[in-house]
């Protein structure tokens, strides 16, 4: 009998337990038996032909079996171009040409899930026109510095929000006939020595910070790819992590899809495909003969081949292919991704700050100059890494005059030399030379800028980074505005102080001189097509300015976590990535780095990322994460909770009665966090726990509600290696951003 209850104790812990894990059933496992019937007809060499690249950007299928190959595409914001099979010039077509999709600081900035899974439908139906299976996106790493290279493709330092936008994102793509790529898997949160830095973290920030947008885009969205990262993750490479990819991608989530490594970050052959990578891209150094030799060795199992060939059937399977014939008809971007691209664009531009200025009035047909290189700069291509071959691009200052017509006169100057992305390496008469010629072109454009400026009756300063600055394979060095744009605008303020700057960035800049001589100050982005549209509709006043801040935005750079610790930057070694993927395919060596070694990058912050480090640590910012004004200001009352304890499996669900109280419609997005008043174990001051974007006309009241799963407050316990309930009491913070919290109420967990 005792026997009997300890069993039986022991099955109901077990269903517990269970019960407590995201139990997700992939769609893709419909398809098994009918694979099992495949893989029995294939040969050995025909299963190892799947495991490796076939072109830059296509793995092998079956052609006997009708089984066809695999076709990728960038991502993660427009259809790249086609490109030769094994290199990476154009093609040259006309019909590649894509929707440049505002970029995924810009998309978080929405702070819209619905808008989220829009772009992923414009994505798909782009990447179907162009015959593509599988889309190398979302990017989804956390911002973990502001200086990362690529945090204009990223979309947000914290990994609620991260999660809310992956998920929609990957429904939008999947649920339109093709297959994600959540990239880049994991812990790639900055460029420089991207190819052979060793991230060395905690499990319980790896888990409550980093892991959750994979976590959320594969468990409840079925991601069906995962691209591995270049890095290192506690020693051991992202493309052979047997714990990142088997144990907790495959087995703790349920992933039942394939993994591909990123573009030559693969570093083994025993160790991967057990570890569980699929496809080596876009080489078959590891995963071609040498695998197949080991194989024939018995050094690798057959079961193990059999089961990474499986999983990529399962998306085969799920993926309709495109006939060749069929692909490549029509010009890939068409009229509704296009208008896509507009709403998200519309509904992501950032107000920081407005003096009365905006919106602008035309009513006197002013003269407005419109200063800076990027009024007139194309943002979809540029730099290192993946760029949109685009139809076309509004500029801010073509949005402008399409916008204005004659009922303003606009004048435009240059103002400052823009950086522009140099490939190779120059000498140092090469960088003194262009340095000289730079100097005498920029007071050449800085005159011509200030004597537009002083006869105008407004300046439009458009400044901010470009996709040279801000670039894939190496970090910035400052969050200054480059090119000298802030002595720039000191003389200009000198000359006329009536200024609205525009700051077209994808990251965090360092605001300390612009901020205070702007009248009114906005974050556009790299907003995509119809990014200048967009601009100049909230200039204008045609859509309420409704973007919110993705990010902190820091004093100071050196306030930022990981650089006000010391973990930031390791080392001097950034620039070219593939300058370090040679060096670092040679030796594949997984020893631990030891503390001196610049490759290695301590996480010592832990959870303390964004607004968790600045609001824990009391550190003022120039603007907090979530912050965003509009044209009108809103009002809540009436915060509503339904108990005031909740157990453990319970949702607290909240709701606040929001009014616009301004003469406009604009849209307010409404959030809430969780503070823990008397938590067992350490806590940030507070985490975004839900969020909600509404449209409120004027004078109108709406009652916003919000859901808070009590599960979503677990911490990852580094002893027991598990998620647990810190069962205590918290404050529910209802605001506007995160630090404009405007309506509190305590609840009880039990
Ligand atoms: C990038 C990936 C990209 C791949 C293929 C790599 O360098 O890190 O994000 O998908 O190249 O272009």
């Amino acid at each position: 009998m005792k026997k009997y209850a300890t069993t039986l104790g022991l099955l109901l812990l077990g269903l517990t337990f269970l019960k407590s894990q995201s139990l997700h059933q992939s769609v893709l496992l419909q398809y098994d038996k009918q694979i099992d019937d495949i893989i029995r007809q294939m040969t050995l060499e025909e299963k190892i032909e799947m495991l490796h690249a076939k072109h830059m950007f296509t793995s092998a299928g079956v052609p006997r079996l009708g089984i066809a190959d695999m076709i990728y595409a960038d991502g993660p914001f427009g259809i790249r171009e086609e490109m030769q099979p094994d290199g990476w010039a154009g093609l040259g077509w006309e019909k590649d040409k894509a929707t440049f999709f505002p970029t995924g600081s810009a998309l978080a900035a929405t702070w819209s899930p619905e808008l989220a899974y829009a772009y992923g439908t414009g994505m798909a139906a782009e990447a179907r026109r162009r015959g593509k299976d599988m889309l190398l996106g979302p990017a989804i790493n956390i911002q973990r510095i502001p200086t990362g290279g690529r945090t204009y493709e990223y979309l947000s330092e914290d990994p609620f929000l991260s999660s809310r936008l992956s998920v929609a994102y990957t429904q939008g793509v999947q649920d339109n006939g093709v297959a994600v790529c959540l990239k880049h898997f994991a812990l790639n949160n900055q460029e420089n020595n991207r190819g052979t830095v060793n991230v060395i973290i905690g499990e319980r920030a790896m888990r409550e910070i980093y892991l959750p947008p994979f976590e959320a885009a594969v468990v409840e969205a079925d991601a069906y790819g995962v691209m591995a990262a270049y890095n290192k993750v506690n020693g051991w490479w992202c493309a052979e992590n047997d714990l990142l990819l088997n144990q907790i991608l495959r087995k703790e989530w349920g992933f039942a899809g394939m993994v591909i490594s990123d573009w030559s970050g693969t570093h083994s052959t025993v160790d991967a495909i057990n570890h569980g990578l699929n496809v080596e891209m876009p080489t078959k150094q590891f995963l071609g003969a040498a695998l197949l030799d080991s194989v024939k060795a018995g050094i690798v199992s057959e079961a193990v081949i059999n089961e990474r060939v499986k999983e990529i059937l399962r998306v085969r399977m799920a993926i309709k292919p495109i006939p060749a014939e069929e692909a490549n008809q029509i010009m890939t971007s068409q009229p509704a991704q296009q208008k896509i691209a507009y709403d998200v664009a519309s509904k992501s531009i950032v107000l920081l700050k407005n003096e009365g200025v905006l919106p602008l009035d035309l009513s006197r047909k002013p003269v407005i100059a419109v200063i800076g290189a990027n009024a007139t700069q194309i943002m979809a291509t540029g730099g290192l890494g993946a760029g949109v071959k685009t139809l076309y691009e509004v500029t801010p200052l073509a949005g402008l005059q399409d916008r204005i017509g004659d009922k303003a006169e606009l004048r435009y100057a240059q103002g400052y030399v823009p950086v522009v992305y140099r490939w190779g390496r120059r000498t140092p008469e090469q960088i003194e030379k262009e340095q000289q010629e730079n100097d005498i072109k920029s007071k050449q454009l800085a005159k011509e800028a200030i004597e537009i400026a002083s006869q105008a009756d407004l300046v439009l300063f458009v400044g901010g980074d470009n996709r040279a600055v801000e670039t894939e394979g190496r970090d910035r060095e400052t969050i200054e505005l480059p090119s000298g744009q802030d002595d720039l605008i000191r003389q200009i303020a000198e000359v006329n102080n009536n200024i609205v700057t525009v700051l077209v960035s994808g990251a965090p800049n360092d605001l300390k001189v612009v901020q205070p001589i702007s009248k009114a100050l906005l974050i556009s982005w790299f907003n995509g097509s119809e990014g200048g549209h967009a601009l100049a509709d909230v200039l204008l006043g045609n859509i309420a300015p409704g973007g919110r801040l993705p990010f902190s935005l820091p004093v100071n750079l050196k306030d930022s976590p990981a650089y006000a610790l010391g973990n930031y930057p390791q080392g001097d070694k950034g620039g070219d990535v593939f300058a370090n993927l040679v060096s670092e395919s040679a030796s594949s060596g997984k020893a631990k780095q030891s503390e001196s070694d610049p490759n290695a990058a301590y996480y010592s912050e832990e959870s303390l990322v964004g607004y968790r480090w600045f609001d824990t640590k009391k550190i003022p910012v120039m603007y907090p994460f979530g912050y965003g004004l509009t044209y009108t200001q809103f009002a809540y009352s009436g915060l509503k909770i339904e108990q005031d304890t909740y157990a453990s499996d319970e949702v607290i669900s909240l709701s606040v009665e929001v009014q616009n109280t301004g003469g406009r419609p604009a849209d307010e997005v409404v959030q809430v966090y969780v503070h823990r008043i008397d938590g067992s174990v350490a806590w940030p001051e507070k985490e975004l726990k839900a969020f909600a974007r509404v449209s409120l006309q004027a004078g109108e009241k709406q009652t916003v509600q919000l859901n808070v799963p009590v599960k979503g407050l677990r911490y990852w316990d580094e002893t027991s290696h598990a998620w647990k309930d810190d069962l205590c009491n918290i404050e529910l913070l209802v605001g506007a951003s995160s630090g404009d919290i405007r309506l509190t109420r305590k609840v009880t967990l039990h």
